[in-house]
């Protein structure tokens, strides 16, 4: 995410939105939409090439769907917190604090599953032993295999949420984050590398009730390439924060 000082529309911010998380554009936005923002959200580039057949046809496209309502919440909650009334709020119940904890949950909503359909369905998925990825994983974890068992463990403890491999850079390492919902445990100062979607919503269909499998299976296809050039931003920010 990143801030801009030029007035958008929510719109405008629904088309960048969109783009990059290579949605194809709507014809007709909704009139209210064409509101001032004085934020802007602007998602990195992501392209989904969802081959994999560990997964239903239906289940991706329904997953696909579901993402893009998140999408449309995060426009609404955006365009309304431009405008909310910010001079009488409290921690009980306000229009305001609903508006940001809706924010918080919709952000990471939307952002989590740009990064889940990147880098899942690599049928050729391969992980160079003299990667950086490797490296790191080797050195934080102890072993490959222990960052597996880890992120399985994470995958499995989530409450219909996410496991997410993460650079921390209090910690200056890599650690597994087991999230609940989209918004719940998560340490602050983490950079998503590997992401995996834990909701009931992205295997029921496919393995009821048989999270394992699915995550066995996920794991499988994962695009290496992909979490690289994750790893290497981590490791640009690492550079920055240990300073
Ligand atoms: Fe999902």
């Amino acid at each position: 995410m990143s801030s801009n000082s030029k007035k958008i529309t929510t719109a405008d911010l629904a088309s960048v939105i969109r783009d990059s998380l290579g949605l194809p554009a709507r014809d007709n936005e909704q009139a209210s939409a064409q509101k001032p923002l004085n934020e802007s959200y602007v998602t990195q580039s992501k392209q989904f090439d969802l081959r994999t057949e560990f997964l239903s046809e239906k289940n991706k496209s329904n997953h696909l769907e579901l993402m893009e309502e998140y999408i449309s919440s995060l426009n609404e909650v955006s365009a309304k917190l431009d405008s909310v009334d910010r001079s009488d709020t409290n921690s009980n119940s306000t229009e305001f604090r609903s508006l940001k904890v809706d924010e918080a949950y919709n952000i990471n909503a939307a952002f989590l599953h740009g990064l889940y359909f990147e880098n899942i369905s690599d049928m050729q998925s391969q992980l160079a032993m003299d990667s950086l990825t490797f490296m790191r994983l080797e050195r934080d974890f102890g072993t490959f295999d222990d960052w597996q068992k880890d992120f399985i463990a994470c995958a499995l403890s989530s409450r219909s949420g996410w496991v997410v491999t993460v650079y921390n850079a209090f910690l200056n390492r890599y650690i597994n984050v087991a999230v609940d919902s989209h918004n719940q445990n998560i340490p602050f100062s983490s950079f998503p590398i590997v992401v995996l979607d834990c909701w009931e919503h992205a295997y029921y269909r496919d393995y009821l009730k048989d999270k394992k499998t699915y995550v066995h299976a996920m794991m499988k296809e994962l695009d290496w390439d992909i979490i690289e050039t994750r790893v290497k931003k981590a490791e640009k920010i690492s550079k920055v924060t240990n300073s």
